[in-house]
């Protein structure tokens, strides 16, 4: 990410001289430049064209991030004390939406791939069930795909939960390129979700920042939805980001499915090509453009490959795990591209130490018992206690092992001997823990009553 890759694609495409000259096009709401927030004219436009691209009924550009977007979302479906069904390795922002708007969550836990840790998304009937317990819920909201490439069959999570009176919200953050053509999985829009939210920036041209929500259907209150955009973004929206969103709007329709067609032809070609490599194993999900390569054979945790790649190579993955690192693949990328990762592989296995055993770590696989809401846990008073002391005790802060990013403790939850020896673990070896204001992993905020 960004899915421009350093700005190739403007350059092979010939959008250069507009990406150099983009600075002029950072203006603000005068005649003629229309305003994001009461569209009547140029932006009204360039929304229009997208929907149209991306197939939804209405599209909004957003320039905080699919964060705003899903913000936005939940806080216009769902009022005070609503509850919202969620898988639990959700993104940050929808717990953070759960205290700003008082909201409810009720989790649903993923699956994991237990050989190399990555979570695998919802599993259908999970998703049905949880629907079924708690037939008050407001709405759904599911990431699709996951981080990982991983995707399931939501369309009958959307038949169902519609028949139950439940509005979809889909996290597409990592998916706006899904519509580039029928090797991938469907798009979210095509399975019936009622709102959409992508961060273009993700996997298609445009800049870091730049996302899109799409509506479609009658379940959407669209005043209200566009009421909480305005109120949670900025009231000075960025021309230059969308202005880059309509750069990608325009390649998305122009070449999105001729270059979409070369880079899946270069992803096949890499697997075949480093299939010869016993030393590398790849895990290529649902949505081909996300490809996982394992480091065990190497010898090499994630975190080292990662550094290698970077520091010997010029290379830079979107994210390493203990068990190895994660490419996100974008119309932005080229075949040399592939092919200098492919002798960098091939360079690393010759000097690697396979004999070093990459030990296993178990992902703490059970939902936290849940005492306070995400907001009544956000304004109790709270203390800082010495980690093992804190068994037992309710959480006061987000523990998030980065990446993937996901909180294994929220704050309102109690806190348990699995997570903190996962996260010490974790820490030993390298791995980042976010959210927890201790860095050094030695103290952690409790609520104090
Ligand atoms: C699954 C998921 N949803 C939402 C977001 C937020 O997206 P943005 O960075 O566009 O605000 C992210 C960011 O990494 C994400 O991974």
């Amino acid at each position: 990410m960004p899915g421009h890759k350093l700005g190739k694609v403007y350059d092979k495409l010939g959008y250069s001289d507009i990406v150099k000259n983009i600075y002029k096009m950072d203006t603000t709401e005068i005649s003629g430049t229309d305003n994001l927030h009461s569209p009547e004219g140029i932006i009204k436009k360039s929304q229009e064209r997208a929907s149209r691209v991306f197939k939804s009924e209405y599209t909004y550009y957003l320039i905080n991030g699919s964060t705003c977007g899903i913000q936005g979302a939940i806080m216009a479906l769902c009022s005070p004390k609503d509850k919202l069904i969620v898988n639990r390795d959700c993104h940050q922002s929808v717990i953070n939406s759960c205290i700003l708007g008082d909201i409810e969550p009720v989790y649903i836990l993923p699956k994991i791939n237990n050989e190399i840790n990555i979570l695998e998304g919802v599993e259908v009937q999970e998703v049905l069930d949880t629907i079924d317990n708690n037939l008050d819920a407001k709405a759904v909201l599911v990431t699709y795909p996951t981080y990982y490439g991983k995707t399931y069959d939501l369309k009958k999570i959307c038949e169902y939960a519609h028949e139950k009176n439940m509005i979809v919200i889909v996290d597409e953050a990592h998916g706006s390129h899904l519509g580039l053509s029928d090797k991938l999985p469907k798009t979210a829009l095509d399975q019936d979700a009622d709102i959409v939210i992508q961060s273009t920036h993700k996997t298609l041209p445009s800049f870091t920042q730049s996302s899109m929500i799409h509506i479609q259907g009658n379940r959407v209150d669209k005043d209200k939805l566009e009421t909480m955009l305005r109120i949670i973004e900025s009231s000075s929206p960025s021309y230059v980001l969308m202005s880059s969103l309509e750069l990608a709007v325009d390649i998305y329709e122009t070449k999105g499915k001729e270059l979409m067609e070369d880079l899946l032809l270069n992803i096949d070609r890499f697997k075949e090509d480093i299939k010869n490599n016993e030393s590398i194993d790849i895990y290529n999900d649902n949505d081909k453009t996300k490809v996982f390569i394992s480091s065990k054979g190497l010898g090499l945790t994630g975190y080292e490959l990662e550094t290698t790649l970077r520091e010997t190579y010029n290379i830079q993955v979107e994210l390493a795990n203990y068990y190895g690192v994660l490419l996100i693949c974008t119309i932005g990328n080229n075949s040399d591209d592939f092919n200098m990762m492919k002798d960098a592989l091939n360079n690393i296995s010759k000097k690697s130490y396979k004999e070093k055993f990459i030990e296993h770590i178990e992902y703490p696989m059970t939902i936290p018992v849940k005492v306070l809401s995400p907001r009544e846990a956000f304004y109790k008073p709270k203390k800082s206690v010495k980690i093992y002391e804190s068994i037992g005790k309710i959480c006061g802060e987000y523990i998030i092992p980065y990446p993937p990013g996901i909180s294994l403790l929220s704050p309102g939850e109690v806190i348990t001997k699995e997570v903190i020896d996962y996260i010490l673990l974790c820490n030993k070896k390298g791995m980042n823990v976010s959210g927890i204001k201790d860095s050094n992993l030695e103290f952690i905020e409790i609520i104090v009553d």
